[in-house]
């Protein structure tokens, strides 16, 4: 290299890799509280949280998603680790969280053992609004015990639940069953020949899928496609028995449950483990990533992995998309100013803010203490910059008197205050 460019070399700017982004405040104040209330309310739901690996075997989610599935074939961040095995970074937690109940025997808990999780999924996707290559997701999964629609309903009102304590806008459910090993099979056949029939009238990436996974045409967005698809069959009509008497139950419990529901035949999911329930929420304000959760049932996929023959169903949130849809739609906290600004001016004033600062953090307030003297003039336009509600300054005749000054920077009052008083005063806003 030469000189030149090892000088241009050294004066890279670095930045975040394209489909990954920095969570900067405000903002994170609102990924803050849309976590605590996920929390809070899938603790009501009897659910506890799991923190699975950010990377596990390549061959775990190959097995679990499917290998001819976009996010195993093509999205997934893959390496050689020294000791030769090959890993890819987690492109959803669905499989883990099934690997996690194998290896920790959990089929010998009381079952059905709830669990959720919250952190980053990476596929390598085409970065645009609401789709990212590092992503977040809030997912839920329930293992073992029955197949009961009771379950699939009240993991679904769950979500639903969650949405609306945010106050999430617009969230529409949209519910499908795809049936099972059974009936699945002889659906898509049937859908093969009927699609092979309409050939003419698809586009490639159809054609292609006639042969490769004729489900996913059903997922095709192509206006010109729209007109033949609405003629193909439903699969609905083709469920078996028990997958459809399973589907009119989960139907009947999200009746009870309340929860509004429309059904969508044209419902099919990117991932391969589902079977019978699979349902996905919409929301507003995002374009055309509008699915904020998708999710589905999984029995036979913990099976698949090595394990006992386990009931399983699920979803997961994806969290940015969640947080775009409640700033659009101005459900965003207001940015946090601080409680109270400390213009303390002098070294006995100076111990004294100190001490002021510890006691009004213990107690909760939200405090700035300027770590060098200012003048007061510039301490009381730094609060205001700051958005602090008050000014507590703390000058040598405060210090002496034992009665600080408050000042309300909202409309310039100020008022004398001991420091029993400021704690009452503040406590009582
Ligand atoms: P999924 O539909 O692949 O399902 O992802 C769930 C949600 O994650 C999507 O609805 C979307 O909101 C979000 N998401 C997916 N990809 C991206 C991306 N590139 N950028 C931003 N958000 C994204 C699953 O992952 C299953 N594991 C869900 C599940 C759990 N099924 C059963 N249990």
């Amino acid at each position: 290299m030469s000189e030149g460019a090892a000088k241009k070399e050294d004066r890279r700017k670095f930045q975040a890799i394209k489909g990954t982004r920095d969570l900067l405040p405000p903002e994170t104040a609102l990924w803050n509280r849309v976590e605590q209330t996920a929390h809070a309310v899938f603790a009501t739901f009897g659910f506890g949280e799991i923190r699975v690996p950010i990377f596990e075997p390549t061959e775990l989610f190959a097995r679990a998603v499917g290998g001819d599935t976009d996010i195993v074939s093509k999205e997934m961040y893959t390496f050689e680790d020294r000791d030769e095995t090959t890993v890819s970074l987690r492109p959803e937690a669905t499989a883990s969280v099934c690997r996690a109940y194998i290896e920790h025997g959990m089929q010998a808990l009381p079952q059905p053992v709830k669990l959720y999780y919250i952190g980053p999924m990476f596929r390598r996707e085409r970065p645009q609004k609401g789709r990212y290559r590092q992503f977040y997701q809030i997912g839920a999964e329930v293992l073992g015990g029955s197949d009961a629609p009771a379950i699939d309903a009240e993991v679904i009102e769950m979500v639903m639940t969650f949405f609306d304590r945010l106050e999430l806008q617009g969230a529409q459910l949209d519910l499908n069953s795809i049936g099972c090993r059974e009936c699945r099979p002889k659906y898509v056949e049937l859908l093969r020949a009927e699609l092979l029939k309409v050939k003419d009238k698809l586009g490639p990436d159809s054609q292609r899928r006639i042969e490769t996974n004729p489900l996913r045409v059903l997922d095709s967005k192509l206006d010109s496609e729209q007109g033949t698809i609405a003629t193909l069959p439903r699969i609905a009509d083709h469920l078996c028995e028990d997958c459809a008497k399973h589907y009119a139950e989960v139907k009947h419990q999200l009746q009870l449950r309340g929860v509004m529901y429309r059904e969508n035949w044209r419902l099919v999911r990117g991932l391969d483990y589902y079977m019978r329930t699979t349902f996905e929420i919409t929301a507003e304000g995002l374009g055309s990533q509008n699915a904020v959760c998708g999710g589905g049932r999984y029995d036979g996929l913990v099976e698949l992995l090595s394990g006992p023959p386990t009931k399983g169903i699920g979803f997961a949130i994806g969290e940015d998309r969640l947080i775009l849809s409640l700033q659009e739609s101005g459900k965003a906290p207001a940015p946090q100013g601080r409680d109270v600004y400390i213009a303390w001016m002098g070294e006995r004033a100076h111990a004294t803010a100190v001490r002021a600062a510890k006691d009004l953090r213990k107690a909760g307030f939200s405090v700035e203490l300027p770590p060098v003297e200012q003048k007061f003039g510039k301490a009381i336009g730094q609060a205001d910059k700051l958005g602090a509600r008050f000014a507590l300054i703390l000058g040598d005749n405060e210090v002496a008197s034992g009665e600080w000054t408050l000042k309300t920077l909202a409309d310039g009052s100020q008022q004398r205050v001991t420091e029993p008083q400021l704690l009452d005063f503040l406590r009582k806003l």
